[in-house]
């Protein structure tokens, strides 16, 4: 439980607020903190609801106002909505006009015709059930989670501005889309006054593919860039520099992050950066987020956690998000073994 039901609330925000950065993002005038917390892992049916709450409390007292869900985030689908719903109404009831609180559609959320895919008809009906799930009026942000290869983007942009001019959501925002999708994106929802306040993107010192468009895209068109699995789902950390723990995110049989992802390749480069790392007097979870914000196009970086160890660890990287041309360039020699990228 938080301290609120004890102090003022007012002052208890400001005091722990002071510690975060915020940027704007894009041209918009919504401020984001640097740090946000998404829940693709850790939060489902399948996980700890006690230290799921945890972690979800400490966020927001760190700060970390933003909490990024799916419909089809869990496992069972659903349920890490269910449960932040649950969390929500018990611990920060009071609160939701201070969190930025956002879900996706687009990926497999249950078997059968209209329960994949980008078109209307999924847009349509997974907002509902995500409203219904997680108990609130409204998101702050929707996106659709990924172009399905199908549906024209017409047709997915059209149901986004919809559900905005529904009061569903305040804002809009597109992942993963293809740089020259992306763009379309950006045209079709700018004509409706509806823009698309934020794009997703995986980034990491192990996936920069979007330095080659999508970055500069959503720069150039106003859009925010949130950067998701900063840390390579737990490969940029110290987390599998000794072997695989048990109950790691590669150890877990509904982990995303398979066995083999964590290389030799990748592991002995995660060592080398852990040095790096330390001579900065940070961790390497700490350096790897810095490095994502170190370019001020980036709004914000989502991490996952499955521990408020790991979130304290995380929030430290804003005491320090500048590199020298040395360390960058140290970083840089041993980023380039293509064996390391996803
Ligand atoms: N738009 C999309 O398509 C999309 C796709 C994927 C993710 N996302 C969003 O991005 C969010 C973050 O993704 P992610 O969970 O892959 O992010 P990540 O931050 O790269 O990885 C998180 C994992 O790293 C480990 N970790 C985190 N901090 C650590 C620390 N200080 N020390 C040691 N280990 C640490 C934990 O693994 P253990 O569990 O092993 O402890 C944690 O679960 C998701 O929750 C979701 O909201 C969006």
């Amino acid at each position: 439980m938080t301290l609120n039901v004890f102090f003022n609330p007012f002052l208890y925000t400001i005091k722990f607020y002071n510690l975060m950065k915020y940027r704007y993002c894009g041209k918009s005038g919504l401020q984001m903190p640097v740090v946000s917390l998404g829940l693709w892992h850790n939060f489902g049916d399948a996980d700890d609801f006690g230290v799921a709450t945890d972690i979800i409390v400490s966020a927001f007292d760190l700060g970390i106002c933003h909490f990024d869900l799916a419909n089809n985030y869990g496992p069972a689908p659903g349920s890490a909505e269910t449960n932040f719903g649950k969390i929500l109404r018990k611990e920060l009831a009071s609160h939701r006009d201070e969190m930025l609180i956002t879900s996706k559609a687009g990926h497999e959320m249950w078997p059968g015709v209209y329960g994949d895919g980008s078109s209307r008809k999924n847009l349509m009906a997974s907002i509902n059930q995500s409203l219904k799930r997680t108990g609130l009026d409204y998101f702050d942000i929707f996106y659709s989670h990924r172009y399905d290869g199908v549906t024209p983007v017409e047709e997915t942009m059209q149901a986004l501005i919809d559900i905005v001019r529904q009061g569903k959501a305040l804002y809009v925002g597109i992942s993963k889309y293809p740089v020259h999708l992306q763009q379309k994106c950006y045209d079709i929802l700018k004509e409706a006054k509806v823009p698309c306040l934020v794009s997703q993107y995986r980034y990491s010192m192990y996936d920069r593919k979007i330095e080659s468009g999508n970055l500069e895209c959503a720069a150039s068109n106003g859009s925010g860039m949130v950067a998701f699995s900063p840390l390579a789902q737990g490969l940029l950390t110290d987390r599998y520099l000794n072997g695989i723990p048990e109950h790691s995110r590669a150890a877990r049989a509904t982990g995303f992050l398979q066995k083999e992802q964590v290389s030799d390749a990748r592991v002995e480069a995660s060592r080398k950066l852990n040095e790096i790392a330390q001579h900065r007097g940070q961790t390497l979870a700490q350096m790897a987020l810095a490095w994502v914000l170190k370019d001020e196009r980036m709004t914000s970086v989502i991490v996952g956690a499955s521990s408020v160890r790991q979130l304290n660890d995380n929030i430290k990287c804003i005491e320090n998000l500048e590199f020298s041309s040395d360390e960058l360039s140290l970083i840089d020699g041993i980023l380039k073994d293509p064996a390391l990228s996803f």
